[in-house]
């Protein structure tokens, strides 16, 4: 007998192919992450990380208008500071490095989206996304206490000029606390992009040696979810709807396909997708060894996280992927 389904009949021309393709990715879906570093004239690429660089705030004002001018619609902001504290100082003061950034990329790209990174990490000096008990060496960040330096943080940010506010520290109640404070500073239309669902992983390698923020003793494990676990992601982005959040994230993307599609299915926010800093550092090293079609890879990446749900993909790839969807 012959088969009579024949779904080969729709894969004979690239044409027929784009016609009954169901996901594409988009120069509209993606997120670009940058790291501003003090100084003038800076550019230092990350060991870890070849094409991702710490740049000065000129030279973050530069790479904006060409991810502006890449039809690339959002920038992420991570900063590393000057000094780091007990406190975090870096983060919530008004001269921080991230402010500084922020204020000079919404002057020079005001239409470029510019999302502040809201997390303590990078400007403690222990490393930790958080608050610890004075002499603590275990680790185990104090949630409450957080909060408040969270809420600073982010009212400080959007005074600053940043669109969206994305808490990435996995502190209970934070989109609440960080909701109530833009509120009352006057700041009710900034939306909250929540990491939600983000995981203990040893994915984000690479990224911390761009931003410094490798935790000096311990781990995040009392913080960051649990690899095992997937429900518990559902969990996490209840609470985050009940408090508030705009948008909600799942991180790292590419072992976590399966959360960002059970996210999709359990919600009507939009969904992020963090393509982390060891998912890029794989496929460039891959890549730069000739072992790997970097563009037919990376393509094939960022249109799976299409498929398994993503709206909005933040990607290291994202200036390569503009250019690869112009191209095409
Ligand atoms: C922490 C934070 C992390 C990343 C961004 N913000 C993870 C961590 O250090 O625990 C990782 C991003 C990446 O790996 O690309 N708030
Ligand atoms: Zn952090």
């Amino acid at each position: 007998m012959f088969p009579t389904h024949r779904p080969r009949r729709l894969r004979t021309s690239p044409q027929l192919r784009r016609m009954v393709r169901e996901n594409a990715l988009t120069t509209s879906d993606l997120i670009y992450p940058l790291f501003a570093v003090p100084g003038e004239a800076i550019a230092k690429e990350v060991k870890s990380m070849p094409g991702v660089y710490q740049l000065s705030v000129d030279k973050i004002v530069e790479e904006a208008k060409e991810v502006y001018d890449l039809g690339i619609p959002s920038i992420i902001l991570f900063g590393i500071p000057t000094d780091k504290d007990a406190d975090a100082t870096g983060a919530w003061h008004d001269c921080g490095i991230v402010q500084k950034a922020a204020t000079a990329v919404k002057e020079a790209v005001p239409d470029l989206v510019v999302i502040a990174d809201t997390c303590l990490c990078e400007y403690t000096n222990h490393g930790h996304c958080g608050y610890l008990e004075v002499g603590d060496l275990s680790g185990r960040v104090l949630n409450d206490p957080t909060l408040e330096l969270l809420k600073k943080t982010a009212v400080s940010q959007a005074k600053a000029g940043a669109d969206i506010i994305a808490p990435s520290g996995m502190m209970d109640g934070f989109v609440v606390a960080i909701r109530s404070a833009l509120d009352e500073a006057g700041y009710q239309d900034t939306p909250i992009l929540s990491y939600a669902a983000k995981y203990a992983s040893a994915y984000y390698g690479p990224f911390r040696d761009a931003a410094e923020s490798t935790p000096q003793f311990g781990d995040r494990r009392t913080y960051q979810m649990d690899p095992g676990n997937a429900r518990e992601a559902i969990k996490e982005i209840e609470l985050d709807i009940a408090e508030g959040a705009d948008m909600l994230m799942v991180k790292p993307a590419l072992a976590y396909m399966d959360v960002i599609y059970r996210v999709k299915e359990a919600t009507n926010l939009p969904v992020a997708a963090y393509n982390v800093s060891g998912e890029y550092s794989m496929v460039k090293a891959a890549a730069l060894n000739g072992w790997i079609d970097e563009e037919r890879v990376v393509m094939e990446t960022l249109t799976g996280f299409k498929r398994a749900g993503a709206d909005l993909i933040l990607t290291y790839h994202a200036k390569d992927a503009a250019r690869w969807l112009k191209d095409s």
